[in-house]
């Protein structure tokens, strides 16, 4: 261990490093090669949605299984694709938490051991820290301060990044997260697993006015409520079902994302308006959602706020925004011990 905070003083000394990074918080085993936080030699996954969508959601077990038998192969392929022999990587990172408890020991157990085996630091990443920072990878000249909105299936944030690791949380949500209130939608409805796409391409066909559902107003300026359009949803479809009746899907999905995303979207302005950030950034599986890129490019636009998004394949779970979020953390000295435990209900303040 000795060696490896040699080592993680000389790269902080340096301002470089090259990471692998791993990713196992949840239904995609990850792992990534980046090169000072911003450039990505490479980023390979294996998702495991085929494996789940007979359940219709993720099965805890059978994620922690796959993601033992998918890792060791992974870290090879991206040592392959980036070019690297393991020994000229300089660090290992990975996601400590949130998420599937069973799951994230996969990925810090093998962090562990691979940072033992060379001697090199270990850094432990949140899981959220990592989706901001899926920005820093897009977005080659975006840094801090700005407001981001984190929107996944497990969390709904909109925080304040005032410096890399430094974060302030002006709102969040009191109950559901928007991605599971997208995922619960679509199972109502009936539509294929994962959800969130599903509803979301689907939604593209119907009539966003069809449904009137209730417009949620949690009490503080930040903070989000999906609860109650959800049963709004729930109940609607039901009377239909018991009466007979046809369920007009599309105009449904489409009511329904305008809903959540008319939500997402006012609040993340107001928080940016009000704070006068320079920028506003989107982060999380849901900021793939087509209609709040496209809600938020016209009202940042419209108020000469720079935007930032993430493309979709760095919106969804991966190990390369892993790898972005540790290099800020190896530069602030955020190295673990051989200790480390997964925690699946890690704090990010
Ligand atoms: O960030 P992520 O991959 O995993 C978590 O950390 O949760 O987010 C997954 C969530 C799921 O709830 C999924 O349905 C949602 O993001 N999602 C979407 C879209 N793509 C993924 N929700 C709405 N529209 C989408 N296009
Ligand atoms: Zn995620």
């Amino acid at each position: 261990m000795d060696d490896a905070r040699a080592q993680a003083g000389r790269l902080r000394a340096e301002g470089r490093a090259t990471i692998l990074a791993i990713e196992t918080s949840c239904d995609e085993t990850a792992v990534a090669v980046v090169r000072e936080g911003r450039h990505v030699l490479s980023s390979v996954l294996h998702s495991q949605i085929a494996l789940h969508a007979a359940y219709g959601g993720v099965v805890p077990e059978i994620a922690s299984r796959k993601h033992v038998e998918s890792l060791n192969p992974l870290v090879d392929e991206a040592l392959r694709r980036a070019g690297l022999a393991f020994e000229t990587v300089d660090a290992i990172a990975v996601t400590q938490g949130p998420g599937l408890v069973g799951a994230l020991l996969i990925g810090v157990t093998c962090a562990k051991a691979l940072a033992f085996a060379a001697g090199k630091p270990l850094i432990p990443v949140h899981h959220i820290e990592g989706h901001v920072s899926a920005n820093y990878i897009a977005h080659p000249n975006l840094a801090p301060p700005f407001v981001c909105l984190v929107a996944s299936g497990g969390h709904s944030h909109i925080l304040y990044v005032e410096d890399y690791g430094r974060y302030r949380l002006l709102g969040q949500t009191l109950d559901d997260a928007a991605g599971e209130a997208f995922d619960k939608a679509a199972r109502v409805l009936r539509l294929p697993y994962p959800g969130g796409p599903s509803l979301d391409e689907l939604a593209e066909r119907g009539d966003p006015h069809a449904l009137a559902l209730p417009k949620p107003a949690p009490a503080g300026r930040y903070d989000y409520s999906f609860s109650g359009l959800k049963t709004a949803l729930v109940n609607a479809v039901h009377k239909l079902r018991q009466a007979g009746r046809e369920v007009p899907a599309a105009d449904i999905a489409a009511s329904f994302r305008r809903a959540v995303v008319e939500s997402l979207a006012e609040r993340a302005m107001r928080a940016a308006m009000d704070t006068g950030a320079p920028a506003l950034a989107l982060a999380g599986g849901v900021a793939a959602n087509r209609l709040l890129r496209r809600v938020l490019q016209e009202e940042a636009g419209a108020a000469g706020l720079p935007l930032y998004m993430p493309p979709l394949e760095l919106c969804t779970d991966n190990a390369a925004m892993i790898g972005s979020a540790a290099f800020y953390r190896l530069m602030r000295g955020g190295i673990a011990d051989l200790s480390l435990n997964a925690d699946p209900g890690l704090a990010l303040l």
